[in-house]
């Protein structure tokens, strides 16, 4: 599975990057805009790009077909890395087949539904975002969804990859595994946290003392 850091902090990436731990990342509006400050988005979307050796998704803000398919080959255009991101509307989804037909990567986000998740398919995209933990945040089963979606791809041999989005803490990233997303986009705060047990945390205590009455050196 595909591990994708969520966000557009360029710290967070750095730090994930120099342990080579991650595929790529997802970007969205609201996420650029906790970091931007005074800088024009663009140039945080192609630091970004020159810093990850994978996918990047960058998000149009347009809401009909057009706008959306100009502002998406523009974003494209800032680095080979980019990945065009477009919401799971009506006109989301006609940008994307357009996109698609012209050559470039799409992910389609704001997917809540298998319903949706099978149109996204329809349209090409390569990429659709299952937001499992605002489906939660409302008292539903996203990863019900995550399954959901697997076995329609199976079923008809969709080759959109699922990303499942919007995660909230490691439980969200092991389910997302065991169903089968291909990939999973993670906060860095979830991302560190999985790497932590707190039987490694006492196992090497215990081992590091039991080494030290050796008085050894490696
Ligand atoms: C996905 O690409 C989105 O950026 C993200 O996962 C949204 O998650 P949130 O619900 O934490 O905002």
């Amino acid at each position: 599975m595909k591990i994708f850091l969520d966000t557009s902090d360029l710290k967070e990436i750095r730090r994930a990057t120099d342990a080579g731990l991650i595929d790529g990342i997802t970007t969205n509006p609201s996420l650029v805009a906790k970091v931007a400050g005074d800088r024009d988005p663009k140039e945080i979307y192609l630091e970004i790009c020159e810093t990850v050796n994978g996918p990047v998704s960058l998000e149009v803000v347009g809401v009909d077909r057009d706008t959306m398919v100009t502002e998406g080959r523009k974003l494209a255009a800032i680095h080979e890395n980019a990945v065009v991101k477009v919401p799971l509307t009506e006109d989301g989804l006609k940008a994307c087949r357009q996109l698609v037909s012209d050559g470039m990567r799409v992910n389609v986000t704001l997917c809540f539904s298998v319903s949706q998740a099978l149109l996204a398919a329809k349209a090409g995209a390569t990429y659709v975002s299952p937001f499992v933990g605002r489906i939660d945040d409302i008292s539903g089963e996203g990863m019900q969804l995550i399954h959901q979606i697997r076995q329609i791809y199976d079923n008809f041999g969709y080759t959109t990859e699922i990303l499942a989005a919007s995660i909230r803490h490691p439980v969200h990233v092991a389910e997302s595994m065991m169903l089968g997303a291909d990939c999973c986009t993670i906060p860095p705060k979830v991302l560190w946290q999985l790497s932590r047990h707190p039987l490694t945390d006492q196992g090497l205590e215990a081992f590091l003392k039991d080494w030290e009455t050796l008085g050894a050196n490696l």
